[in-house]
């Protein structure tokens, strides 16, 4: 049997390549030559004849995409959302999908920090003052923050990256509250208090989000979500853009309904909602939240090993729930 013939859709660290490249059962690893992300025409072209793929949240692989890679068996994700990926079609086809948890956990917890924080003390407002030689020196009243110290953090979701978020809130002696579907034995017992939605709403001062997208979640933080949060509350998105209504929410901030988000990422990424960018209250950053070189470089090996565990029908530590049962392909 010839070996495994694996696309990969965007150049990715060494580290992971140099996995694939040296297993004794691959044949041809082959990666795009295009520093952007594939159209879709070239996405099919480019799975149509593999075994296996390493896909980027920027690919969209629905069932259509499927029918027409009739011998994929393993479909990689180097990212831990799977939004972008119809599992259903997946299952029914027989592919099994795998993505990237837990080593990007703490990236992604340091940077809702990052936005946290920069918002609440207008860091990036601030920098751009300086720059443009508008600090007229310091005084009692000027740019004056909001307070994270002793504030109350809400979480909505309560996974990995919700519990990491939660272990840095300790040292700002915050007041933890979270929402999710059921209570979680590892936030109640690190201190957080399981609340209904509304709760979470009205009570956070930061309102942090940490539930992957799936149609339940899509606008979860709609315009009336953003009536009932303070005037004082800050937003922080590090999980995906269309779990807030982008529009709705730049209503709330140009009307002080809300005062800040930190954004990392976007409803339609790359581009903003009109008027987004010209608001002085927010901190966007360009969906970066896993982005440090040992993060992405621990994600490109165990994209790589998700992708030759499915292949050789043995179930990967990283395998996705309702995407199919990895099986060896036959003949
Ligand atoms: C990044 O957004 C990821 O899902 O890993």
């Amino acid at each position: 049997m010839p070996g495994f013939s694996i696309y990969v859709t965007r150049a990715i660290p060494e580290s992971g390549l140099a996995l694939l490249e040296s297993a004794p059962d691959v044949e041809r690893v082959e990666v795009s030559p295009h520093d952007r992300p594939l159209e879709r025409s070239e996405l099919e072209r480019a799975l149509a004849e593999r075994d296996g793929a390493i896909v980027l949240l920027t690919d969209t692989i629905d069932d259509a995409l499927l029918a027409r890679a009739p011998g994929l068996r393993a479909i990689a994700c180097y990212s831990v959302g799977t939004d972008n990926v119809d599992l259903a079609a997946a299952k029914r086809r027989g592919v099994a999908v795998t993505n990237t948890p837990d080593v990007l956990t703490d990236a992604t917890a340091d940077m809702t920090w990052a936005l946290l924080l920069a918002t609440a003390r207008r860091v990036a407002e601030g920098d751009a003052l300086v720059r443009a030689g508008k600090f007229p020196g310091w005084s009692p009243l000027f740019f004056l923050g909001a307070d994270v110290s002793g504030s109350v953090l809400g979480l909505l979701g309560a996974g990995r990256i919700a519990s990491a978020v939660l272990a840095r809130a300790r040292g700002f002696g915050m007041r933890v509250i979270y929402c999710s579907r059921a209570s979680k034995p590892a936030l109640d017992g690190a201190g957080a208090r399981f609340v209904s939605m509304d709760a979470l709403l009205r009570e956070s001062d930061f309102l942090s989000i940490h539930v992957p997208l799936t149609k339940d979640t899509r606008h979860a933080i709609d315009e009336r979500a953003l009536s009932l949060m303070k005037p004082t509350a800050i937003l922080v998105n590090t999980s995906r853009g269309p779990i807030v209504d982008e529009a709705a929410l730049v209503r709330a901030l140009s009307q002080g309904r809300i005062a800040g988000a930190g954004l990392d990422v976007f409803e339609d990424e790359p581009r903003l909602a009109p008027g987004l960018a010209e608001l002085g209250s927010v901190v966007l950053a360009p969906h970066v939240g896993s982005a440090t070189r040992a993060t992405r470089s621990r994600m490109a090996v165990l994209a790589a090993e998700g992708c030759l565990f499915s292949l050789r029908g043995t179930k990967p530590r990283n395998w996705v729930e309702g995407s199919a049962w990895p099986a060896r392909r036959m003949g």
